[in-house]
């Protein structure tokens, strides 16, 4: 474990999900049985991170207090911190620079939803690499939605490009990035795309110039799902219902991951079960208190 901060971007437009976002941010919507942004904080927390800061749009950021609090349930720590107008993913290390205070960072996109076996693994590894930054490919369909990874013939990474005409692989990159504290400073280099945004493509691109840069393929065991869209949104809802009612087990429970990691007591677990008694996510913290 590292001195590693979580930063979550929890802001932008929501444009492809209107007219839903126009009176509530994305990141609040349900997947199912809790809110978008609950898995991605579960992430980080299967991470071991515990100080994350929140950026949200200025007027939605009182949502995002009422609906999370200080952290302190969870045994974290939330720092909030308002982008003013949606500019860019690498724009977060900016916003986040006094947060991080020269620490290395993992960055989740408030929207983006991890699941399969193996994941605090592949999260721990990514952490205690010190120096440089890692990501994660994963196998699409559709890659010109995404920014894409170009490998030469023996398999190295020569190019990561947003939203390519022709991609020149099936690899997107996913909305996880773990930089080291240099990631500030050199988001201070980015210029504006042409679409006007500080673009992560181009910060991750000045790793992958220096040799810096390692980008890990998560398989296909792994779900990586897209929640941005009224169809997807949807479909993730109905993956996440089917994996945990089939199991009984929850994806993206943050209550868990706290206690499993031993940062809330049995008693704050009990609590925290009694306050969603009338449902069934209450009825697993119950459970999960009793060991079983
Ligand atoms: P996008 O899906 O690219 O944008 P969006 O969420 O605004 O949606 P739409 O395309 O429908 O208008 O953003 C990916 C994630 O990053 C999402 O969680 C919002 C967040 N984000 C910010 O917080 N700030 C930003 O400046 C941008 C571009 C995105």
């Amino acid at each position: 474990m590292t001195n590693r901060k979580g930063i979550i971007l929890a802001g932008g437009s929501g444009t492809r999900l209107f007219p839903i976002t126009i009176g509530v941010s994305k990141q609040l919507l349900p997947i199912y049985d809790k809110p978008m942004i609950y898995y991605p904080i579960s992430v980080l927390m299967l991470a071991g991170i515990r100080e994350i800061a929140i950026i949200t749009t200025p007027h939605d950021q009182d949502q995002f207090k009422r609906a999370l609090g200080n952290g302190n349930d969870w045994g974290l720590n939330f720092t909030y911190i308002q982008q003013p107008s949606p500019d860019g993913l690498a724009q977060a290390y900016l916003l986040a620079e006094e947060f991080l205070d020269g620490a290395p960072s993992a960055l989740i996109l408030g929207d983006n939803v991890f699941f399969g076996h193996g994941l605090p693994e592949i999260l721990a590894a990514a952490d205690r690499r010190e120096r440089g930054g890692t990501v994660f490919g994963y196998r699409v369909s559709d890659p010109n939605r995404y920014g894409v990874v170009g490998y030469d013939a023996q398999g190295r990474v020569t190019e990561i490009i947003e939203k390519p005409e022709n991609p020149p692989s099936n690899y997107a990159v996913t909305g996880l990035y773990f930089l080291d504290e240099t990631a500030p400073e050199r988001a201070r280099k980015v210029e504006p795309s042409p679409r006007g945004e500080l673009e992560i493509v181009d910060l991750l691109r000045s790793y992958l110039d220096e040799g810096e840069l390692d980008v890990q393929q998560m398989g296909r065991g792994y779900a990586w799902l897209d929640t941005g869209t009224h169809g997807s949104l949807l479909d993730a809802g109905n993956f996440v219902r089917t994996l945990s009612e089939r199991q009984g087990q929850q994806v993206g429970c943050p209550e868990e991951v706290a206690f499993n990691k031993g940062w809330v007591s049995r008693e704050k677990l009990d609590e925290l079960a009694s306050r969603y008694k009338k449902t069934n996510y209450g009825a697993y913290l119950s459970e999960i208190r009793k060991g079983s």
